[in-house]
């Protein structure tokens, strides 16, 4: 897709990945950027911060709760009402939980709501309009946990992974009709939900939230410019699988290669570092 005159949507927009995204797309010249965010100050403080930076791209803000399906229409909507379409729909807001399988259901249960069914309610929401327009991109921000795994952090790991299916089997349905689709899977990114207060000490959830955050923090971690540059550029590209860092390639080469050599080799890391 061309990123230039689009009109384009980042949810999760108020802070680290998004909130890199929003200022990729305006520096390339997008027609609107719509900051979306649970949080309403960080979110008007990166729209404004964005639109200050920018001549041409109209950028505003939006409070929505991705897990509300409610809320995703009536951000596709006011953006539909605003702009006459959307072209691009970043529907990369997400959390961790740093839990194993002993989280509580609610955290199961929001850890979905958030990282699966936003990306649902995003379709839903957009699918017709985009179909009957024969084009429209949406880009869901996974992780190299959804092709791999994320130690110490079970939910997440899982909804990666549904994260992933779900953007393959929109490419798959809807990609001959016009739907582009990309799946951005970073490793550590320098984020607050890597790096932030609540990183790695999450109470009331059960034991492994150090080690998922220690666990990420040991391998080589990218700075949210250079994601949202990269992610950008396979946009542009019109590539499905985004990884800005490569060695995830390999990594999924040798997942899919010997299964069993690669969970020894995962027991061996948790190991490691668990003990570490
Ligand atoms: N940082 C990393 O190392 C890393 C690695 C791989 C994937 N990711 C993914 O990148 C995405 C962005 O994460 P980030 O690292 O920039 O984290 P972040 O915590 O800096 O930003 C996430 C943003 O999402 C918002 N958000 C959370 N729940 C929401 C909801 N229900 N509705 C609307 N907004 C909500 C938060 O308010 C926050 O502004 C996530 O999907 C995350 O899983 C991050």
């Amino acid at each position: 897709m061309q990123l230039a005159d689009a009109v384009a949507v980042v949810t999760g927009g108020g802070s680290g990945i998004g909130a890199a995204l929003a200022a990729e797309l305006a520096a390339r010249d997008a027609e609107a950027v719509v900051v979306a965010d649970l949080d309403a100050e960080n979110a008007a403080r990166i729209a404004a911060s964005v639109a200050g930076a920018s001549t041409r791209t109209s950028v505003w803000s939006h409070v929505v709760d991705v897990s509300d399906a409610d809320a995703v229409a009536a951000l596709v909507a006011q953006v539909v009402d605003r702009h006459g379409r959307v072209d691009l729909y970043c529907s990369n807001a997400g959390i961790g939980t740093g839990a194993g399988a002993g989280a509580p259901d609610d955290v199961w249960d929001r850890t979905w709501a958030v990282n699966v069914m936003s990306h649902v309610h995003a379709v839903r929401a957009l699918l017709p309009m985009w179909l009957e327009r024969g084009a429209g991109h949406l880009l869901v921000t996974a992780s190299a946990a959804g092709l791999l795994t994320n130690l110490g952090d079970a939910p997440y790991s899982v909804t990666k992974h549904a994260a992933v299916a779900f953007a393959e089997w929109v490419s798959i349905t809807h990609g001959d009709a016009g739907v582009e689709v990309s799946c951005l899977c970073p490793q550590g990114v320098r984020t607050p939900l890597l790096f932030g207060a609540a990183a790695g000490s999450r109470p009331g959830v059960d034991v492994d939230g150090a080690l998922a955050a220690e666990v990420v923090k040991a391998q080589r971690i990218l700075e949210p410019d250079h994601v949202a540059a990269f992610a950008a550029d396979a946009l542009e590209a019109g590539e499905f699988l985004v990884l800005p860092h490569e060695e995830v390639a390999d990594y999924e080469r040798a997942r899919a290669g010997d299964r069993e050599r690669w969970l020894r080799a995962m027991r061996r890391l948790q190991a490691r570092l668990g003990d570490g």
